[in-house]
């Protein structure tokens, strides 16, 4: 996240010498294309921070009263959207769900079809399960994957070595 942060400097301060040299040869139209632009993409730029925070936040609206193990997802879509998943059990136990498909078909179910990277928090830390892992793989493709623990402590793994050889391009 120091690198994002770097980035976002380097970007800020390039953004006003470009402004500087438009406005200065009266090119405004232009240089307020720029500032526009660049804004646009600030808005959707989220720290992995910031969407760990929404996986915490999903992770309360868990209902998991027989593993009492709390499980928050939080995905963001490539056009900046952030769709949560916690984990819904049942009292027929299987039927339970997982906190990570929950957030994945819940984004396709709104539309969405394109996804950047997924939040996971858990009190230790977990990556997610094989069952998961499948989906994940198959409608994300290989995203980074930040797996946090209630300290805010994460490790973040590729998809794509969580799950080697994907079944994805298969069939
Ligand atoms: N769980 C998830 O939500 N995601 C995983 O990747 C692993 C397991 C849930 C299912 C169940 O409600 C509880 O955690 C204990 O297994």
């Amino acid at each position: 996240s120091s690198i994002k942060r770097e980035f976002i400097i380097l970007l800020m301060t390039n953004l006003i010498q470009d402004l500087t040299h438009c406005i200065l040869r009266q090119k405004t139209m232009w240089g307020m294309r720029i500032l526009l632009g660049v804004l646009f993409r600030l808005n959707k730029f989220m720290t992995i921070e910031a969407l760990i925070n929404h996986a915490r936040e999903a992770q309360t609206f868990s209902k998991s009263p027989y593993s009492n193990y709390a499980v928050g997802a939080a995905l963001l879509t490539s056009s900046g959207e952030v769709i949560y998943g916690c984990n819904v059990e049942s009292k027929a136990y299987p039927t339970t769900l997982c906190a990570e498909r929950v957030a994945i078909f819940s984004a396709i179910a709104q539309g969405h079809d394109n996804f950047t990277e997924l939040a996971i928090i858990t009190k230790d830390g977990a990556a997610p399960c094989g069952a998961c892992r499948q989906i994940i793989s198959e409608y994300c493709e290989n995203i980074p994957v930040h797996f946090a623990n209630e300290s805010g402590e994460f490790q973040t793994m590729m998809m794509d070595d969580l799950l080697p050889l994907s079944f994805r391009d298969s069939q």
